[in-house]
């Protein structure tokens, strides 16, 4: 059965069925090929049925498929460990393994609370984070998040957090230009912290380069450092949410490599296992760790699943690819040529208002004022449409809604693997400018 129109993303009764995949392309029931450009939601990093990772996936289970955390370690949980250790480099060695970004979130809130009270300062029970953020769908890590579409219906029932405005050099907050975005933000984020009380706020966490609320918005210049000396200063804790732009997605194992700063607690899960098994970890620094271990003995959070073998072992396997082949070396430089082919396939449509992001991580943003910024009203769903006319055309992006107030707003994520060939990426970049002119041209648009 072909795609069928709707717009609800949890409607899922009229989906295609996926029966096979290779590389970076898909396969339905009826055959219908469809040429992954966002790697679903910027997980499958290697593209589909790598054999070297279904190999050692397979040989992990033959030997055993999960050494359960209190009885046992395991060869493919030390090897991990060891793997991102080393990417992370610098003091980001200490990490619980989970099964997914929520899950990887939620660690990090709790490891976070958890230092706090080690040092004394159980005052510090709150969090300060950002609009048009997403961060899982735990009830922590849905506190947290400033996406008021997804968070409505359980508001009053969270944690509590301060929501602070977002940094985005396209859309500066008041008074503030591209240029002075980050700076402006970070200001704002210090006011913020003083008004309400260094002492009550544990952590601050943000997302490095911004996802699905955002469209991959990248840390305006300066801003993540700010952030960094702001924490600092304030006794607050730096969690850097990469479980969507981390494990190499931007082209540096960590996102905030780039900008140059180390937080003290992160997340990481998509493309930690690639989609091959669930995984994910909060990692943090050694001061975080032994400042909590001194005190309690180890981190007061984990689950039945924490360091599952298979999935260590995918990890493992995925993370050796990446680093054998010089993916991010190639994610790297790919980035400025993803972007550019993208503004020359939209070419003359003032509709497109930014195209932005980080290697292998780049979003348009559709704008109804090129001049105004203003956004397509909600009620078009111009996103959803696109999604769909993206599926028909043999695409798979990742369109989102709400980016602009949380409402309003229509950017397209692409996300391809990192080892998509060329001729793959301008399959993708060619497909989703022949979806969004089509969605255009349909409402009479352009
Ligand atoms: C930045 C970020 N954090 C957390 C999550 C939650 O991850 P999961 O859906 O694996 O629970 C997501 C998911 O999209 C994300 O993008």
């Amino acid at each position: 059965m072909p795609p069928q129109k709707t717009t609800n993303i949890h409607a899922t009764a009229a989906l295609p069925k996926v029966a096979w995949a290779k590389g970076s392309y898909l396969y339905d029931a009826n055959g219908k090929q469809y040429i992954d450009g966002s790697g679903g939601p910027a997980v499958y990093c290697l593209g589909h049925a790598n054999p070297e990772v279904n190999a050692a996936i397979v040989s992990q289970l033959d030997r055993i498929a999960h050494g359960y955390r209190y009885n046992f370690t395991t060869d493919a949980l030390e090897e991990l460990t060891d793997i991102i250790r080393t990417r992370c480099g610098g003091t980001l060695r200490e990490m619980v393994y989970v099964t997914g970004g929520s899950e990887a979130v939620e660690s990090c809130l709790k490891m976070a609370l958890q230092y706090q009270t080690a040092i004394g300062q159980k005052s510090r029970r709150r969090f300060v984070s950002r609009q048009r953020s997403w961060h899982g769908n735990t009830l922590g890590a849905l506190g947290v998040s400033g996406f008021a579409e997804r968070t409505a219906a359980f508001e009053g029932a969270f944690i509590p957090s301060i929501k602070v405005s977002p940094a985005n050099a396209y859309r500066p907050i008041a008074g503030a230009t591209a240029e002075t975005a980050g700076a402006a933000a970070a200001a704002e984020l210090e006011a913020t912290i003083l008004r309400e009380g260094a002492e009550t706020i544990a952590a601050f966490i943000f997302e490095p380069v911004v996802g699905a609320a955002g469209g991959c918005v990248p840390a305006p210049d300066g801003y993540a450092k700010a952030v960094r000396d702001i924490c600092t200063r304030h006794g607050i804790l730096m969690i850097a949410d990469e479980v969507m732009c981390g494990a190499g997605r931007t082209g540096t194992w960590r996102a905030l490599e780039r900008d140059g700063v180390e937080p003290d607690i992160m997340s990481v899960a998509k493309g930690l296992a690639a989609g091959y098994q669930p995984l994910g970890a909060a990692i943090c620094t050694t001061a975080v760790h032994d400042v909590i271990h001194a005190a309690h003995g180890a981190f007061q959070t984990g689950h039945t699943f924490t360091g599952h073998t298979a999935a260590c072992a995918a990890g493992v396997a995925v993370q050796k690819i990446i680093q054998r082949e010089d993916l991010l070396s190639r994610v790297t430089a790919n980035e400025a040529r993803i972007k550019g082919w993208l503004a020359q396939a939209l070419h003359g449509l003032p509709q497109i208002g930014d195209i932005r992001g980080r290697g292998h991580f780049i979003a348009l943003e559709l704008v109804a004022d090129p001049e105004t910024k203003t956004p397509y009203p909600a009620h078009l769903q111009l996103f959803a449409k696109i999604r769909l006319q993206g599926m028909l055309n043999g695409l798979i992006c990742y369109p989102v809604g709400g980016n602009v107030d949380g409402i309003n707003g229509d950017i397209v994520i692409l996300a391809p693997p990192y080892n998509a060939t060329d001729a793959e990426l301008t399959e993708i970049v060619d497909k989703t400018a022949q979806s969004v002119r089509q969605v255009l041209q349909a409402e009479n648009l352009c």
